[in-house]
């Protein structure tokens, strides 16, 4: 069976995004019976971003009441805190000691970090974490310590999956056969989802659509996409539009066909806006229900988590034990 897996770092209210990006497609490959798939909340990449406590757990409950709000079906699947699998550190810096500084050097969030310190002409090291640094290590070791095959993802992370695929080729290089070299699973027809200012929608800019909003607060937050001074009744190109495209993300192909037509016809924003709305509310609205029921119920979720914590434990300790063999630190006599 081929293994799929991914996770969502846990800084920040799930979004229409990581919906799209991710989530939907996952929970789409684990109803196959062809996927064995294990799904994580990736608290402790949480901590590179987020020094704040509170955040960092108000967004575990939120992520994983998502999860299971949208129907993932936890018999079939593996689903866990991160943390809760101790296995993952241990491995990271197994993997650390293989991993060359020179590709950690080329990761774009460390790179994006040392040019923004340099346009403020600060020390370039400002503010810069080793968390920041080795997070493609930590990333490598989520995916390696389960020998996963696939990893659904936004078109952001290729490049983590790529160095992750790197540090396991130097591992079996070095010690032998032992990792499986996983491959970044995109869908072609899910873009990266763009947010309120036309930039890709994302927790760092602010600028994100959160998925189980009330129908109302959904359609005020829709109305607040930023689009050019078009007038009611002049053509509008679907293809630069924000509003067009988030529609093509939960449209069928016919609807957006018809939606594409009312744009080169002039249909006016408020309208394309409303019908944004009310397409979103048809697919997220009883899902919305089941969260608001989840979040009510903290001690529902922990027992989802720890099942899956110990399954996940059970995998990665196996794998984990033939990694410390093969380094030359098996079990003492
Ligand atoms: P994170 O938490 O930033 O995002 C979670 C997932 O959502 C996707 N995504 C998007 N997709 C489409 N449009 C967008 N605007 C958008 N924003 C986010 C991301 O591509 C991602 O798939 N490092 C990862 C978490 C992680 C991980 C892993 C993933 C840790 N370990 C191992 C896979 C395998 C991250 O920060 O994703």
């Amino acid at each position: 069976k081929l293994r799929v897996l991914t996770g969502i770092t846990t800084t920040g209210t799930p979004h229409l995004g990581n919906y799209v990006g991710a989530i939907r497609p996952a929970i789409a490959a684990s109803k196959s019976s062809d996927f064995d798939s294990y799904f994580f909340l990736a608290d402790y990449h949480a901590l590179i971003k987020c020094h704040d406590p509170a955040q960092v757990q108000q967004s575990a409950r939120e992520i994983a009441a998502t999860w299971l709000a949208l129907g993932l079906d936890t018999d079939n699947t593996t689903f866990y805190r991160q943390s809760d699998v101790p296995e993952i550190p241990e491995l990271t810096w197994v993997l650390t000691c293989v991993a060359a500084k020179g590709l950690m050097n080329r990761a774009h969030a460390y790179k994006a970090a040392v040019q923004a310190n340099e346009d403020e002409q600060q020390d370039p090291d400002y503010g810069v974490t080793m968390g920041l640094f080795s997070y493609p290590i930590l990333m490598a070791a989520d995916i390696l310590a389960f020998n996963a095959h696939k990893v659904p993802v936004g078109r952001d992370q290729i490049q983590h999956i790529e160095m992750a695929r790197d540090i396991g080729q130097r591992f079996n290089h070095l010690y032998g056969e032992t990792f499986t070299l996983p491959e970044a699973q995109i869908d072609d027809n899910v873009a990266v989802l763009n947010g309120l200012d036309g930039r890709k929608m994302s927790k760092s800019y602010g600028n994100t659509i959160p998925l189980f909003l009330t129908e109302k607060k959904m359609q005020k937050s829709i109305n607040k996409i930023k689009t050019n001074l078009l007038e009611p009744g002049e053509p509008k190109d679907p293809d630069t539009s924000t509003v067009f495209q988030i529609w093509q993300a939960f449209a069928s192909k016919d609807q957006t066909a018809w939606m594409r037509k009312q744009f080169e016809e002039g249909i006016a924003w408020g309208q394309a806006k409303k019908e944004l709305g009310g397409l979103i509310n048809e697919e997220l609205s009883s899902a919305r229900d089941e969260y608001e029921k989840l979040m009510a119920d903290p001690a529902f979720v922990d027992a989802e988590l720890r099942k899956g914590a110990e399954k996940a434990r059970a995998r990665a300790g196996k794998l984990l034990a033939k990694v410390k063999k093969a380094v030359g630190i098996p079990p003492l006599s």
